[in-house]
């Protein structure tokens, strides 16, 4: 099939990659001129695992397409997919004027039967008003759809490639039949395609993600309360997890979720609800919960120290705002120094991704250091904060040789209380009980 996908945002550059890996001719059009130059070098503006290899494939063998010029991708293609921002807007709603302003261009310039692909995460009623604008000017017949993404950054395409399910909204028999020829391919495992009116896909999109958000909320907060009455999270998210009801994963407690998503998404849908005279309880107080969150870390730190961080050296691992990604979107990352720094500490970081992200928001602020045992040179502390695996297993005796203070905090519950312990570590992690620098005596 021929597929045009407007915006090579990392929902765009990963869907349209994929959808060339299975044989489709897919052209990419963006209007940041030197974004499509450098693609067109084979140069992709975003890390993430696996797409590189496919992206180099693909555009090798004449399938991926780049450009910068619309008519010729949308004279060229059945299948339009609009991959466009949305960012929030000052009142916490998605921005539109992306997705509308292409879709009257479209209106103006497509000649044929087209089906335009709502990809981008939006408001409920968007697939109405996309239609509008396209019926403006247009003088054929056109299909709007809507067909919420599901991908998760890191692992994003293996998720597209094999996805849980896939969702389409669409109340046209044609545009579905194509859909469907299109999906096919990734579904043969199984898994199934789920048809659907275009209001319930785009509500689905909102209501999975702030599920989500609400879950990873929920335990956070159980984490908070398990450090008060001394249970460890561990054992109780295990022990909730294997009810199959509930489910193993997603119940990691941490720092707060970040990301591109989950903030803006469940924000958005607060608004939804508003706006229909709704009042989404749950979503404000995940909103308030989370929040807090970020600033868990950072606020166990200063209290360690008596509130003084002043002449403190706190080394953090991980920046991004979860691993496999140089994303820092919502990072909690940035909230912890920001209140490290306002402490008066000296932060030192490290991130095998995220560095030159957090290097254009903090500059001189924070020193970045290129490997993960440098940073702990001389170190009060150490603070982590994304769990990348390169941090769940380091050489403990090194790392108490280098800092100052045999001291953790962990965001991220990566280390066994029993290995703490043993190595002599004070270390402080969420929703577990502390373990307090064993005092060696002189005979030991
Ligand atoms: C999310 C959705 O998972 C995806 O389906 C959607 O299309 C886009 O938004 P993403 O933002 O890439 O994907 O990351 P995800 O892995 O879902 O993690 C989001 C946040 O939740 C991260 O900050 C992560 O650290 C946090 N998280 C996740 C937890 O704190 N605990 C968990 O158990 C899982």
């Amino acid at each position: 099939m021929k597929i045009a996908v407007v915006g090579t945002g990392y929902v765009g550059l990963v869907s349209g990659t994929c959808f060339a890996e299975t044989g489709n001719h897919v052209i990419c059009v963006d209007n940041n001129v030197q974004k499509v130059e450098r693609l067109r070098n084979g140069e992709l503006p975003i890390y993430e695992p696996g797409l590189e290899v496919i992206f180099k494939r693909n555009t090798e063998d004449g399938r991926l397409e780049f450009t910068t010029d619309l008519l010729d991708a949308v004279n060229r293609a059945q299948i339009i997919f609009l991959a466009l921002p949305t960012p929030p807007g000052e009142d916490g709603s998605a921005d539109l004027s992306y997705v509308l302003g292409v879709a009257e261009e479209l209106g103006k310039i497509i000649t044929d039967y087209k089906v335009i692909v709502d990809k981008s995460t939006v408001p409920v009623g968007t697939s109405e008003k996309v239609t509008a604008a396209v019926e403006k000017h247009a003088k054929v017949d056109f299909d709007v759809v809507s067909n919420p993404e599901f991908l998760r950054e890191g692992v994003a395409v293996e998720d597209f490639l094999k996805p849980d399910r896939v969702v389409i909204g669409t109340s046209s028999e044609r545009a579905k039949s194509l859909m469907h020829e299109l999906y096919e391919p990734f579904v043969r495992q199984g898994n199934p395609i789920y048809f659907m009116d275009e209001r319930s896909a785009e509500m689905t999109k909102y209501a999975a993600n702030s599920y989500l958000a609400t879950r990873i909320t929920f335990m956070n907060e159980i984490a908070n309360l398990c450090e008060k009455v001394g249970a460890d999270v561990d054992m109780v998210r295990i022990g909730m997890g294997s009810d199959r009801r509930i489910g193993k994963r997603f119940l990691f407690p941490g720092v707060g979720y970040g990301g591109s998503c989950f903030p803006k998404d469940v924000q958005a849908l607060g608004k939804t609800a508003g706006e229909n005279d709704y009042n989404f309880q749950i979503l404000k107080s995940v909103m308030e919960v989370n929040n807090a969150q970020k600033y868990v870390l950072a606020h166990k730190i200063k209290s360690h120290f008596n509130n003084d961080l002043k002449g403190k050296r706190i080394a953090i691992w991980g920046l991004a705002f979860k691993p496999n990604t140089d994303d820092i979107r919502e990072a909690p990352a940035i909230f912890i120094i920001n209140e490290l720094l306002e402490a008066g500490a000296k932060v030192v970081a490290f991130d095998p991704e995220a560095m030159e992200n957090m290097k254009a928001i903090f500059g001189d602020k924070v020193e970045f250091i290129k490997h993960r045992y440098d940073a702990l040179k001389d170190a009060d502390a150490l603070a982590i904060v994304t769990e990348w695996s390169v941090f769940r297993t380091p050489d403990f005796d090194f790392m108490a040789e280098l800092m100052k203070e045999k001291v953790i905090f962990d965001g991220r519950n990566l280390y066994k209380l029993e290995q703490m312990k043993q190595f002599g570590f004070y270390y402080n992690s969420i929703g577990r009980n502390t373990v307090e620098q064993k005092q060696l005596t002189p005979a030991e």
